[in-house]
């Protein structure tokens, strides 16, 4: 009896890997992408082909694994559902309210790590997102949502000739940041140099974390951040002891210019 139970599952197990999934993308229309349409920074392109554009659009990429049933039809569920709900190669095809509803959701599922699936994860390691590049993928998605186009292009402005007023957590972090920078102590080695670059973050995240401005002034303070986070981040994986330093050079330029536009 056992043994006849067994031949049946074995014989259910080959008979349903002729059942495949259709595995063919529908075309993607370029001008119809979401990345061709709001045209993010490179590593928020990168990011998003990575980690959603799988299950989130038509460039689906089928792991082997796609090729035995039933996890194939698992996987196509996904698809199918994930298309539905959000599909990157249809954008242009969505209305304004829809446009702005699901860069809503994106921010919300993002935000609560729900996004990538879970399961997703356990097989695309490199789709998980890491703390900076969730920030990074966040800051660009609520400028996305507030329509404020290529926030890493906006410029900064003063207040009607004025400053803005920042929240004492953000300059007290600002200052630590240059604190961090000025100090020399660190021996050459591009291991310990790469350590400053952590720290940064971590003063980066602290500030994102205690922030309550809101309106204009936050748009703006959100400008003079981002090109920090790249930066920073940089510091923390560069091999190269020179491209440590131009870079250094460089964030200790825009953090010092701070207090020309915040108080
Ligand atoms: C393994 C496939 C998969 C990946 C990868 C994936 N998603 Fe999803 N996503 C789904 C599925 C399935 C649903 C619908 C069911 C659900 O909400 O769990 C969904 C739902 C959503 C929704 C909800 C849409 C709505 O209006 O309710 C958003 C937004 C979303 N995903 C964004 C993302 C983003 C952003 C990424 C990348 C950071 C991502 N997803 C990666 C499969 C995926």
């Amino acid at each position: 009896m056992k043994k006849k139970i067994l031949l049946a599952i074995v014989a259910i197990l080959v008979i349903i890997q002729f059942f495949r999934i259709d595995k063919t993308n529908p075309e993607v229309v370029l001008e119809n992408d979401f990345i061709t349409i709001t045209n993010p920074p490179e590593e928020i392109a990168a990011i998003l082909k990575t980690s959603c554009y799988d299950c989130h659009s038509y460039e689906t990429k089928y792991p082997w694994y796609t090729n035995v049933s039933p996890i194939a039809w698992w996987v196509k569920d996904h698809i199918n559902e994930g298309r539905d709900e959000l599909n990157f190669s249809e954008w242009a095809n969505y209305k304004e309210k829809r446009k702005k509803h699901k860069l809503e959701e994106c921010i919300e599922l993002v935000e609560e790590n729900e996004m990538p699936l879970e399961s997703y994860l356990i097989t695309h390691g490199d789709a998980k997102l890491t703390e900076t590049q969730k920030t990074e993928l966040l800051n660009w998605l609520h400028a996305e949502f507030k329509g404020k186009k290529k926030i890493d292009k906006a410029e900064l402005s003063l207040n009607d000739g004025a400053k803005w007023q920042a929240n004492k957590a953000t300059t007290l972090g600002i200052a630590k940041m240059l604190e961090i920078v000025n100090d020399n102590t660190a021996d050459n080695q591009i291991t310990s140099l790469n350590g400053k670059g952590e720290l940064l973050e971590t003063e980066m995240k602290l500030i994102f974390e205690k922030c309550d401005m809101v309106g204009e002034s936050h748009e703006q303070l959100h400008t003079f951040l981002l090109p920090l986070v790249k930066k920073f981040r940089t510091l923390r994986e560069t091999t190269n002891v020179e491209e440590f330093y131009s870079t250094e050079k460089e964030i200790k330029n825009h953090l010092e210019n701070y207090t020309n536009y915040f108080e």
